[in-house]
C-alpha cells in the first residue's frame, strides 16, 4: 500500500487577484490542505493577508485551511484566526512566549494545532510541546518569501524530530515548508516528513495541480524506495 503523502499548496505564490481560481485548481487536483501564509511585517519582513481574507477563503474552499502564522502577536490574537475559520493553525516557537497556552486554545476550539521552528531554531525547543501538537512544521527557508532555496540542514532536523517523537511514543505529522520541489522533497520524506508545503514549485508552473502531484509522487517514490 502506498503511504499517504499530504500536499499543502501555498497560495503565497498564486495571483492574489484571483485566489479563488488558484484554490479551485489545486483542490480539483486533490490538494489535502490550502496553505495560507499570514505575515505581519514584524516577525517576518513581508506583509500578506489576515483574518478577513481567511474568512472569505473559508467560504469557498472545500479543502481544509492550513494557516501558518508568521506574526509576533499570535498569543494575543489567536482567536481572530479561529473565528475566521482556520482548520489548522501553526504558530512559531520564536514568537510565542505563551506557546502552551496558545496551542491549548487552538485545540480547545476544535482546530488542529501545529508548531513551527525557523532554520536557526533547534529541535530541542519542541521537547515540551511535541506530545501535545497535531503537527510540527520545519521551516526549510527563512520565512517571509516564496521561491527561496531549500536549506539542506532541514533534513537532519526532520530526522531528529522523528527520533524524538518515537522516543516519546507520539506521532505528530511532520510538515516541511520552503523550497520544496520534486528534487528536494525526497530526502525530507525519507527523514520522516509526510506533509509538504509548496508555493513556487506549484504556482509558477503552467499546470499547478500536475506540479503539486509530481511533488507528491516524488515523495511517495522516495519513501517506497527508502
Ligand atoms: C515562506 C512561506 C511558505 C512559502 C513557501 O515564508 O511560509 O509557505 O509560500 O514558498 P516556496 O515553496 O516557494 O518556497
Ligand atoms: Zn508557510
Amino acid at each position: 500500500m502506498t503511504e499517504s503523502i499530504l500536499m499543502a499548496p501555498s497560495i503565497l505564490s498564486a495571483d492574489f487577484s484571483c485566489l479563488g481560481d488558484a484554490i479551485r485548481t489545486v483542490e480539483a487536483g486533490g490538494a489535502d490542505y490550502i496553505h495560507v501564509d499570514v505575515m505581519d511585517g514584524h516577525f517576518v519582513p513581508n506583509l500578506t493577508i489576515g483574518p478577513p481574507v481567511i474568512r472569505s477563503l473559508k467560504a469557498m474552499c472545500t479543502a481544509p485551511l492550513d494557516v501558518h502564522l508568521m506574526i509576533d502577536n499570535a498569543d494575543s490574537t489567536i482567536d481572530w484566526y479561529i473565528d475566521a475559520g482556520a482548520d489548522s493553525i501553526t504558530v512559531h516557537v520564536e514568537a510565542c512566549p505563551h506557546l502552551h497556552r496558545t496551542l491549548t486554545r487552538i485545540q480547545e476550539s476544535g482546530r488542529k494545532a501545529a508548531v513551527s521552528i525557523n532554520p536557526a531554531t533547534g529541535v530541542d525547543s519542541l521537547v515540551e510541546v511535541i506530545a501535545m501538537v497535531d503537527m510540527i512544521l520545519v521551516m526549510s527557508v527563512n520565512p517571509g518569501f516564496g521561491g527561496q532555496s531549500f536549506i539542506g540542514r532541514s533534513v537532519e532536523k526532520v530526522a531528529e524530530i522523528s527520533w524524538m517523537a518515537d522516543q516519546l511514543g507520539v506521532a505528530p505529522l511532520i510538515q516541511v515548508d520552503g523550497g520544496i520541489t520534486t528534487e528536494t522533497v525526497a530526502a525530507v520524506a525519507q527523514a520522516g516528513a509526510r506533509c509538504f508545503v509548496a508555493g513556487n514549485a506549484v504556482y509558477a508552473e503552467p499546470d499547478p495541480a500536475a506540479a503539486m502531484n509530481a511533488i507528491r509522487a516524488a515523495a511517495q517514490a522516495a519513501i517506497a524506495g527508502a
